[in-house]
């Protein structure tokens, strides 16, 4: 650790400068909110986080690969059994796609259970002539344009410690109990995915899978094991409202060191990565691996020394990074960006955000992102780190089980003019489940090669 830091404790950020906080209306209500949290049980297990990282170092060397991905933004109102239940389907489904095709093992990390807070490009906005606030994310205000709905409420995290909590345990539920079981492959299809062309592909992997275990079962070995039963899944927010992150930090009874139960991985934006910022300075303290992620604007120097700062022993798992420069800029930053960090030395995955690079708005005015955009800054992330000779470890996804209409372009090339047929996002637009299997697909031929 740098000696001019001094010492770590979880308030040791409040020292410093947090950019993108609410402005909270009474101090009062706010610290009630986080005390109130601050005694409640954490979401997860120190051991468990530590399950992760050992897994993110086999991501580091190629040994595994990581399938990062859910909404921009969670919802309050959609956290009901039948959405979570989709958006896990989803994933599974891309890491049953990745892991047969791919022929690696898949580390499944959501978007869920937490990511309900969101950094904004303006602290205000103009709707109908009238300056409100931006919307903040779910655990701050409500999105409805109206002045007062604007406004932050600190319950919201309260609530949104609730809600997380009730999402962790319906994914526990669903991915331990039996129904992300591999001998149920075949029931992840939905309906709407099963008509077109992927969702055929996708049956047809399933086959595959259902007759290997079949073919298991005939020569006696046994089936009927917790690796082909249960799934491992993880879950990861950006680590933005620090005040809520701190009453989720709780330390290690066995080790005496600090974790942030709040998710297993946690990650600072894009926005909010500055070297002597207060959200490097929460993060560099607590043990979960840690996503940094990195777009046009960032500084070489600067990021080599935020890397010391979060990873100063180079324990591998620890951090990744991930970058998100676009398909049409990311020829002019990531091959530089890796081969500085290749030649510091430092141990890191590499993972793609096809999504945050690629946003435009429609001229319908709504926000979009392409689909041949999206895989064309994974084509390049892969084409890049093979040339460079370091590991392509994974891919980052805003995406849903919904059959929305909010990324034109895929198998059923949606126009800009469709985009308003069913767009349900309250943040950034995400693909669709039959988008979203199309890129696992292409995906998979690229981790097979
Ligand atoms: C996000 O992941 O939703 C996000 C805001 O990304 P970034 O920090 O990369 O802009
Ligand atoms: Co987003």
């Amino acid at each position: 650790m740098s000696d001019t830091l001094s010492s770590w404790t979880k308030t040791s950020w409040r020292n410093f400068t947090a950019l993108q906080q609410p402005n909270w209306p009474d101090q009062t209500d706010y610290d009630n909110a986080l005390e109130t949290i601050s005694k409640l049980p954490p979401l997860v297990f120190a051991g468990e986080i530590r399950d992760l990282k050992a897994l993110l170092a086999k991501a580091s060397s190629g040994e595994a690969f990581l399938l990062q991905g859910g909404d921009c933004s969670e919802d309050f109102e959609r956290c009901t059994a039948p959405d979570i239940r989709e958006l896990l389907k989803v994933i599974l489904q891309m890491a049953a796609i990745l892991m047969y095709a791919g022929e690696k093992p898949i580390i499944m990390l959501g978007r869920m259970a937490g990511q309900y807070a969101k950094p904004r490009s303006s602290d205000t906005e103009i709707v109908n002539g009238v300056e409100i606030p931006s919307y903040r994310g779910d655990m701050v205000n409500d999105p409805e344009p109206v002045k007062e709905a604007r406004i932050p409420d600190p319950q919201r995290m309260v609530k949104g410690y609730h809600l997380a909590t009730a999402t962790m345990n319906i994914l526990r539920a669903f991915t331990r109990g039996g129904y992300a079981a591999m001998h149920r492959v075949h029931a992840w299809n939905n309906e709407f995915v099963k008509k077109s062309p992927r969702g055929q592909s996708y049956e047809k992997l399933a086959r595959q899978i259902g007759k290997a275990l079949e073919f298991m079962d005939i020569i006696g070995i046994d089936t009927d094991i917790p690796q082909l039963k249960q799934a491992s899944f993880f879950t990861s927010h950006e680590a933005l409202l620090l005040g809520y992150e701190e009453a989720l930090t709780r330390q290690d009874s066995t080790t005496g060191d600090w974790y942030d139960c709040s998710a297993h991985m946690l990650w600072i934006g894009d926005r909010t990565r500055q070297l002597d910022g207060a959200h490097i300075e929460f993060l560099r303290g607590v043990l979960n691996p840690i996503g940094l992620k990195i777009g046009p604007s960032h500084d070489i120097d600067e990021i080599k020394k935020i890397i010391t700062r979060l990873n100063p022993e180079n324990e591998p798992g620890r951090l990744t990074l991930i970058t998100r420069f676009g398909a049409k800029k990311i020829h002019n930053y990531l091959p530089h960006l890796v081969r500085e960090i290749k030649k510091e030395g430092f141990s890191v995955v590499w993972i793609c955000d096809p999504m945050h690079g690629n946003t435009y708005t429609a001229e319908t005015g709504h926000k979009t992102r392409n689909f041949n955009e999206i895989l064309q800054e994974i084509l390049s992330f892969f084409e890049i780190h093979w040339d460079e000779d370091t590991v392509p470890g994974g891919i980052h996804f805003e995406l849903t089980g919904e059959n929305v209409t909010e990324c034109t372009g895929g198998d059923r090339k949606i126009r800009d003019s469709e985009l308003k047929l069913n767009y349900q996002t309250n943040c950034d637009p995400r693909l669709n489940a039959d988008q979203s299997l199309a890129l696992a697909f292409q995906i998979a031929e690229l981790i097979a090669k």
